[in-house]
C-alpha cells in the first residue's frame, strides 16, 4: 500500500505480477500441498528455474490462488494484474498422477504444436483468467501463456523476442513489447571485461534507442495493438541499488523515448546531445548512471597487456565522450592528456584513463598493466602418457583456495578438457551439500608457435609455468574479467587450473564446468581450448 501510494504522488501505477505456475518455489516451501510431489522444498538460495512448479491437477492449488488474488487485487489500483506464466518446465506434470487425471478429464490430447501439458497450462492460465475478471482486474501474462492457447482478455508480454507480441497482436490481443535483445537491462552495456558481472548479453544505449516496438511485419491495422514498452531489470546479477540504478540508467531515457516519441521524430544525436543536459539532472538526484569506458577497439578488453617489442592499444566507449590518461600512476583529471587515436608502449607502464562527460563529471579509472615480456621458454613434457590433465578432487565446500589441502585430494582422474570434470550439477539445479567438490586441474598445454597469448577463464586460479596468470577468487563466476595475456614460447607449458567449490553471488560454478579459452596476439576473440591443446 505504501509503494503504491508512494508512487501514485508521482504519477507512477504499479501492477503487480504473482508469478504462476512456475517461479513459485518459495511458496512451495511454505505450502508443499500445491505442487505436484508434495515436496518438501527449501526456497531457492541460487538464481534458476526449478522444475518444481504448481500443480495443475489439485483443485486445492486453485483456491489458494484464488486467495491470493482476492486479498492482493484491492492493494493495487491498476485495472492491470500480472500473472506470470513464464519459464515453466512441464517435467512434473508429466509424471504427476493428479496432473494427468486432469489432462485426461480435459479431453486435453496435445497437437503438433503443443504437447498435452503446454496445453494443461493454457488451462491453468484460462481459470486464473477468470479470478482475475471476477476482481475487476485485466490479466497480463509472459508470451508463454500463448503455448495451447491464450486466454481470451490475456495482454501479452512479448519478452522472448517479438514473436509472441506478433503472434498475439494478430490474434486481436493486447501487447507490451519487452524483447530481451533491446529491453532487458540486466544485459551488459559495454564489454562485459570492464564493467561489473552481468546476466550476458550487449545492449548498449544505441541499441535499445533503436527499438521500434511496432514490428515491421505487422500489418497497420494491427499496429493498435501494441499497447507500449516495458524494459526489465532482473537484480539476479546485481548487489546493490547503486548497480541498479547504473544498468537502468541511461537506458531507461530511450526507453522512455522508444517509448512516448513517434518513429519520425526519433534521432540519436540529437538524444545524446540532450543526454548531457538530463546526466546533469540525474547527478543532482544522486543517481549512479553509467557512464561509458574506455574500451579496448575490435578486441575484447584486457587489463594485463604483455608484449614483446611494442603494443599499440586504441580505444572506444560506446557513447562519444572525452577520454583522459596518464602513464605516470597518477589520477587522470580533467586536465590530463586526452586520447585521440592510439597510444604505443615499448616500455613497462601503468596507463590509466577515465572518461570525462560535458558536465566535467569523470568516469572511474580503468587500470592497465603494460609489461614488456621474453617469450617463457617451453618446457619438456613429463607425463609422457598423454592423458589430459590431471584432475584431483576435493570434497566439501570451498569459498578459498587456502579451504581446500592441495596435497590431499579424495579422488584422481584424467580428463581430456577441463570441461570433462566429474563433479558439475545441472544448470540451475541447486547444489546440496553433497555436490560441492573443487577440482585441481594439472598438465600442459601445446603452444603452437611464439606469441603472446590472451587467457580466459572462470576457474578461480589459472597457472601457467608455476606462475599464477589468473585469480578469480571471490568473483561472481559468470563472465570472466580477470584476464591476461603472457609472452609464451612455441612447446609445452605448464598449466594448472583451481576450481573452487561454493556459491557465489548467488550463482554456483558447478554449473559451469572449468573451461579455458585462448587468443593469440593476433585473433579478434576467444576460443575455448579443445583438447588438442592438451595432448
Ligand atoms: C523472463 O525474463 N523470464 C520473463
Ligand atoms: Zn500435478
Amino acid at each position: 500500500k505504501e509503494i503504491v501510494a508512494y508512487a501514485k504522488e508521482r504519477f507512477i501505477e504499479v501492477i503487480p505480477e504473482i508469478e504462476l505456475p512456475g517461479h513459485a518455489v518459495a511458496v512451495l516451501a511454505a505450502y508443499p500441498q500445491y505442487s505436484c510431489t508434495g515436496g518438501p522444498f527449501d526456497v531457492r538460495h541460487v538464481w534458476g528455474v526449478s522444475d518444481d512448479i504448481f500443480c495443475a491437477g489439485n483443485d486445492s492449488t486453485f483456491s489458494f490462488i484464488e486467495d491470493i488474488i482476492a486479498e492482493v487485487a484491492p492493494l493495487f489500483e491498476s485495472e492491470y494484474f500480472h500473472i506470470g506464466g513464464d519459464e515453466a518446465p512441464k517435467v512434473r506434470w508429466e509424471k504427476c498422477p493428479k496432473c494427468q487425471a486432469r489432462i485426461a478429464e480435459l479431453g486435453i490430447k496435445g497437437d503438433a504444436e503443443h504437447s498435452p501439458e503446454e496445453q494443461l497450462q493454457s488451462y491453468f492460465i484460462k481459470r486464473v483468467e477468470k479470478m482475475l475478471l471476477a476482481h475487476g482486474k485485466k490479466m497480463i501474462g509472459w508470451d508463454e501463456i500463448l503455448e495451447g492457447g491464450l486466454a481470451p482478455s490475456a495482454t501479452v508480454m512479448s519478452w522472448r523476442g517479438e514473436k509472441g507480441g506478433i503472434a498475439a497482436a494478430n490474434m486481436g490481443h493486447d501487447v507490451i513489447m519487452t524483447p530481451g535483445e533491446w529491453l532487458y537491462f540486466d544485459h551488459y552495456q559495454c564489454d562485459p571485461k570492464v564493467y561489473p558481472v552481468a546476466f550476458g548479453g550487449y545492449t548498449p544505449l544505441s541499441k535499445t534507442y533503436g527499438y521500434n516496438p511496432v514490428p515491421q511485419e505487422l500489418a497497420q491495422s494491427r499496429h493498435h495493438y501494441i499497447q507500449g514498452v516495458q524494459a526489465n531489470i532482473w537484480t539476479e546479477y546485481m548487489y546493490n541499488e547503486d548497480q541498479v540504478e547504473n544498468r537502468i540508467y541511461p537506458r531507461i531515457l530511450a526507453l522512455s523515448e522508444i517509448a512516448w516519441s513517434a518513429l519520425a521524430k526519433k534521432d540519436y544525436p540529437d538524444f545524446l546531445r540532450r543526454l548531457d543536459n538530463q546526466r546533469v539532472r540525474l547527478d543532482m538526484h544522486d543517481i549512479n548512471y553509467y557512464i561509458p569506458i574506455a574500451e579496448q577497439d575490435s578486441v575484447p578488453s584486457c587489463d594485463f597487456i604483455a608484449f614483446t617489442h611494442d603494443a599499440t592499444l586504441k580505444f572506444k566507449t560506446t557513447e562519444p565522450v572525452k577520454i583522459v590518461y596518464t602513464t605516470d600512476g597518477s589520477e587522470p583529471v580533467i586536465e590530463s592528456a586526452e586520447y585521440k587515436d592510439s597510444l604505443l608502449f615499448e616500455v613497462n607502464t601503468t596507463l590509466k584513463l577515465r572518461s570525462i562527460l560535458a558536465s566535467g563529471k569523470m568516469g572511474d579509472i580503468r587500470t592497465i598493466t603494460l609489461e614488456r615480456q621474453k617469450y617463457a621458454p617451453a618446457t619438456e613434457k613429463t607425463n609422457v602418457v598423454n592423458k589430459g590433465l590431471k584432475a584431483e578432487y576435493y570434497k566439501g565446500l570451498a569459498r578459498k583456495i587456502s579451504d581446500i589441502d592441495q596435497s590431499n585430494p579424495i579422488e584422481t582422474e584424467y580428463v581430456s578438457v577441463p570441461e570433462n570434470i566429474k563433479y558439475q550439477v545441472h544448470r540451475y539445479d541447486e547444489p546440496t551439500q553433497d555436490d560441492y567438490y573443487s577440482t585441481v586441474l594439472t598438465g600442459y598445454i601445446n603452444i603452437p608457435e611464439n606469441d603472446v597469448y590472451y587467457f580466459s577463464s572462470l576457474a578461480d586460479e589459472v597457472w601457467i609455468d608455476d606462475k599464477l596468470l589468473i585469480s578469480n577468487e571471490g568473483e561472481v563466476k559468470r563472465n570472466a574479467r580477470n584476464d591476461k595475456s603472457i609472452a609464451l614460447a612455441k612447446g609445452y607449458h605448464k598449466i594448472k587450473m583451481v576450481r573452487l567449490s561454493a556459491t557465489f553471488g548467488g550463482m554456483p560454478p558447478l554449473w559451469y564446468g572449468a573451461s579455458i579459452s585462448i587468443r593469440a596476439s593476433g585473433d579478434k576473440d576467444f576460443e575455448v581450448m579443445d583438447e588438442s591443446y592438451f595432448k
